[in-house]
């Protein structure tokens, strides 16, 4: 699955070299810190040093239908951060979480014939900017030990190549059951921001990866949005 790595000490972002330039299938592009590290829709993702933030190519033939590809990676992530002693909870769509707050981040984007998958994991990072010292959290400060990130990434990419190779051979179907056994919020009332607002209780996914939320008018699947607690009513 993956064929070449290289490990730049800066650029602006792993996401935006791969998609820009004419990588083959199979390319990792890591890198120590990020310029302009991007979250989804634009949003910034701190790379300071310490942080893994890295990018791969996939051949879009290989993954035809890849709408599920950010949970089956963050179903990847977490269950590597689990073998290392540390529980996670994957958070629909593209996160995961330790303790409570953001330890990793997955985006997923089409660029010509191929697919870019960004990851940003928070390894040695003792602190975060203000904005998000609340919410983000690393292997360090989850673990209380500092974590070599070549031996990090060496793990992940084998967890990464073993789901994403059963994802391109059998779907979704075998993921569906995982990813909800560790469902951040399941069970809680959440809101949902996207296209309407949704307020109901957290039911798990269906077979497309959709969220399923239990409304006053009934089950409903929800396909994107910003989801977090309903904490005030
Ligand atoms: P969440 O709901 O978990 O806050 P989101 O889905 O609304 O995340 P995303 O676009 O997935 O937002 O991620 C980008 C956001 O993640 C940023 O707006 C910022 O709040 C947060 N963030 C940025 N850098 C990091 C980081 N290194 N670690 C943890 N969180 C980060
Ligand atoms: C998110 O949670 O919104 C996704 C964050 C993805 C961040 C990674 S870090 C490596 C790659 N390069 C980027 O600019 N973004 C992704």
């Amino acid at each position: 699955m993956f064929e070449f790595l290289v490990w730049l000490k800066e650029t602006d972002s792993t996401q935006r070299r791969l998609k820009e330039g004419n990588f083959p299938c199979g390319t990792v592009l890591v890198a120590d810190r990020q310029k302009e590290g991007k979250g989804r829709k634009g949003r910034r993702w701190e790379s300071q040093e310490g942080g893994l933030y890295f990018s791969f190519v996939l051949c879009e033939e290989d993954f035809k239908n890849y709408s599920q590809l950010p949970l089956v990676v963050g179903l990847a992530i977490s269950d590597y951060l689990d073998s290392l002693g540390v529980r996670t909870a994957v958070k629909w769509p593209n996160d995961v979480y330790a303790k409570g707050k953001k330890i990793a981040g997955v985006l997923v984007e089409k660029s010509a014939n191929r697919i870019v998958v960004g990851i940003g994991l928070n390894v040695n990072q003792d602190s975060f900017p203000p904005e998000i010292r609340e919410s983000a959290t690393s292997l360090k400060l989850v673990s209380g030990k500092d974590h070599s990130r070549v031996e990090v990434i060496r793990g992940l990419l084998e967890f990464l190549s073993s789901y994403l190779e059963e994802y391109r051979e059998e779907g979704f179907y075998p993921f569906k059951r995982r990813i909800e056994e560790k469902l951040l919020f399941k069970g809680e009332e959440v809101i949902i921001l996207g296209e309407e607002p949704e307020v109901g209780i957290l039911l798990g996914i269906d077979d497309r990866g959709f969220l399923l939320l239990q409304t006053s008018e009934g089950t409903k699947s929800i396909m994107a949005g910003d989801l977090s607690l309903r904490l005030y009513r």
